[in-house]
């Protein structure tokens, strides 16, 4: 909201200079970053002068030093946590989303069991991509508020804690990123990288290992965009003193055989259960060993963690901890509509955002923030890729507890299939694409 009351005549700098500097293709100075960010944040920048300026960067771009600045100035509006008293080392991740990306709940208390501390600020979904704290929402009794001190606690006694950032990080880019949402200027990287970096550094976390997705159901679709990206954030990571590594991973198609609230966490039990898709093992096992490495535990078997139940038992102790009834059963929908093959064939790719839009609309996502998500809803995939099947095979089944919302869903997965001649040699694919430190 603009502050009325405010006299741009006592300000330092005059927006307008500022949003032309950027608008003609020149860089910013450390001292107008710095003021900009503040007003805006005190309301004397306006939203649409704000707007404009978002703009005038998602088609001019940043130099480094600008995103670096950018960074420290939002970092600068809020609070700073301070992890340094507790007696283990922190270690933390973040993804850029993507369909069926559940990969927090098991690599939290995975990572965790190896006597770490993970503090795992989440989020809730937005659009065609699925929130970590929705996902644990569906355990009955789980609550994802946690004071500080309360968080603090449990990082010492448990390891893990994934709850909800509070507002005190970086409120900047709490207004910004609303403000992005509604003009188009959420694309642009030094924008998403500086509104992710802010909030981590903000975090305290000593290493950070980055999950930035590509492919159809992520944000950066483009490989090139999500490299750069990764870039740019390691950068800001390291410059700002935290180990800071990226691994650039594949959203071609969805991660396991679940998009949905507790259709997500059952799969996810199934990873620390020993099983689960392989996919989603190979990633939690790929982050968890950087998350480990940048946290000075070297060659960790975190498969062993899996298979002889350390990571189960950390993952029991952190859901208890914040309310949550383990052994509770997860809610099941009312309707499940099966999708079925049209033709024989073999499953060369799954469209993850066809997936990621029929979960939505099924009722596991919410189309503005604060809306309720159904815990039950979502896509089950009973056709992955590399699978053979046979005219009238099950392809998936469509999870919700309000039937009129199946037939939208259904055009929103219908085509997402790519189905090769039976025969046809199943595609490898690879999940793990590069590494950027
Ligand atoms: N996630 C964020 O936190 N910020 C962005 O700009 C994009 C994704």
């Amino acid at each position: 909201m603009t502050d009325a009351t405010a006299d741009p005549a006592v300000e330092p700098f005059d927006v307008v200079d500022v949003i032309r500097t950027k608008r003609d293709g020149g860089r910013l100075e450390g001292g107008q970053i710095d003021w900009v960010i503040d007003a805006y944040t005190r309301g004397v920048v306006a939203e649409e002068q704000m707007a404009a300026l978002a703009m005038a960067i998602f088609l001019r771009g940043m130099e480094r030093p600008e995103i670096a600045r950018w960074t420290s100035a939002m970092i600068d509006t809020g609070e700073r946590m301070d992890f340094s008293a507790l007696s283990k080392p922190t270690t933390d991740k973040h993804s850029t989303g993507g369909v069926g990306d559940k990969i927090t709940l098991p690599l939290a208390p995975l990572v965790a069991s190896f006597g770490v501390a993970v503090p795992q600020l989440s989020g809730r979904g937005l659009g065609h991509t699925g929130g970590t704290l929705d996902k644990l929402e569906a355990i009955p009794g789980w609550r994802a508020a946690l004071t500080n001190d309360e968080m603090m606690a449990q990082l010492e006694s448990v390891g893990a804690v994934i709850c909800a950032a509070g507002s005190g990080l970086a409120p900047a880019d709490k207004k910004l990123y609303a403000l992005r949402d509604v003009t188009g200027t959420v694309e642009a990287i030094p924008l998403i990288a500086s509104s992710i970096m802010s909030k981590k550094i903000a975090e305290g976390t000593a290493a950070l290992t980055l999950d930035v997705k590509t492919g159809a159901g992520a944000f950066m679709k483009d490989e090139a965009d999500a490299r750069e990206l990764a870039r740019t954030m390691v950068e800001l990571g390291t410059d700002a003193g935290t180990r800071t590594v990226a691994l650039l991973t594949d959203m071609s198609a969805p991660l396991g055989r679940t998009a949905g609230n507790s259709l997500e966490v059952r799969e996810s039990l199934e990873v620390l259960a020993g099983g689960g898709p392989a996919d989603v093992v190979e990633l939690t096992c790929a982050l968890a060993r950087e998350m480990l490495e940048a946290a000075g535990v070297h060659d960790a078997d975190v498969a062993a963690a899996l298979a002889d139940g350390r990571a189960m038992d950390t993952w029991r102790a952190m859901i208890s901890a914040q309310g949550g009834d383990v052994d509770a059963p997860l809610p099941v929908a009312q309707h499940v509509e099966e999708v079925r093959a049209a033709q024989d064939g073999v499953v060369t790719g799954l469209d993850a955002m066809g997936v990621g839009v029929a979960a939505w609309r099924l009722g596991a996502g919410r189309s503005r923030p604060g809306e309720a998500v159904q815990a039950a809803a979502g896509v089950e995939i009973a056709a992955h890729v590399g699978d053979t099947v046979r005219a009238g095979d099950v392809l998936a089944r469509l999870h919700t507890d309000t039937p009129g919302r199946i037939a939208r869903a259904l055009e929103a997965i219908d085509g997402s299939w790519s189905l090769a001649a039976p025969g046809t040699a199943a595609p490898e694919r690879r999940i793990v694409l590069d590494r950027i430190v």
